[in-house]
């Protein structure tokens, strides 16, 4: 089934520190944005890309996309101060009246098989989204005394790719706009408009990059899965 992908690629990577845009770093001499990039060109179902991106980022993306053949880019924007702001400046730019995908520039280990599962469940419920069970005793503090500890056993860890029919995203945005809702997930506007979402049972391989951390995680997950 056929999907366009909104990609918010437009943070400034503060967390990673790394004094530039996160996604510019290299795995294997590729850099991270490609990585993400490469699986959507692949993707015979995905109909095209929206790429979110800062205006400083602009040519070296630009450059990039031309070197390593990503031709799937049908637009272009420039994202927002928050992410939220850059997925709904990339939602004016979308076309499609079915599924719509939002996926972190910043998870380069996506794989298709999860994508098409989420277009599915997207086209079939609404809304729909990766996630793997919390593997953590998680507890809540408050001033460093524990108050509580959460059952697990209904927490899940939540991901991009989130699917979405296009007219409950739009909506969902507008809304957000409208109630002054800042979220950090798609899903998290939907649920505002009290409309189901579900989850697809994703990998723990499809990190976020956001710490150095994470570029140890990542070195090893690119040796296991070949890449
Ligand atoms: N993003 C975006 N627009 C923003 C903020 C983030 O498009 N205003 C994108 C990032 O480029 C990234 C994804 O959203 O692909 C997830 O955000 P995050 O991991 O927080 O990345 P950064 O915002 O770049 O990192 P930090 O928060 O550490 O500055
Ligand atoms: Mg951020």
């Amino acid at each position: 089934m056929a999907y366009e992908v909104i990609i918010p690629a437009a943070g400034q990577g503060k967390r990673m520190g790394a004094g530039k845009n996160k996604l510019l770093l290299e795995l294997n001499d590729i850099p991270v944005l490609i990585h993400t990039l490469r699986v959507f060109e692949e993707d015979k179902q995905c109909a095209g890309i929206i790429l979110a991106i800062a205006p400083q980022d602009e040519s070296s993306f630009r450059k990039l996309l031309k070197e390593y053949g990503i031709h799937k880019v049908a637009a272009m924007v420039y994202g927002g101060e928050e992410r939220q702001y850059s997925v709904y400046n990339g939602l004016q730019a979308a076309t499609t009246k079915g599924v719509v995908l939002v996926h972190d520039g910043a998870r380069p280990f996506i794989d298709v098989h999860l994508i098409h599962q989420l277009v599915v469940a997207a086209d079939e419920h609404g809304s729909a989204v990766a996630a793997v069970p919390v593997k953590d005793t998680i507890k809540r503090v408050q001033q460093n005394e524990v108050v509580e500890t959460v059952d697990r056993s209904s927490l899940w860890a939540i991901q991009t790719p989130q699917a979405f029919r296009m007219s409950i995203l739009k909506r969902a945005h507008e809304h957000a706009l409208e109630i002054n809702f800042l979220g950090t997930d798609e899903a998290s506007l939907v649920e505002k408009l009290h409309y189901p979402v579900k989850i697809v049972e994703g990998s723990y391989d499809n990190i976020k990059l956001t710490t150095k951390e994470d570029l140890y995680f990542a070195e090893a997950i690119m040796k296991k899965t070949g890449r």
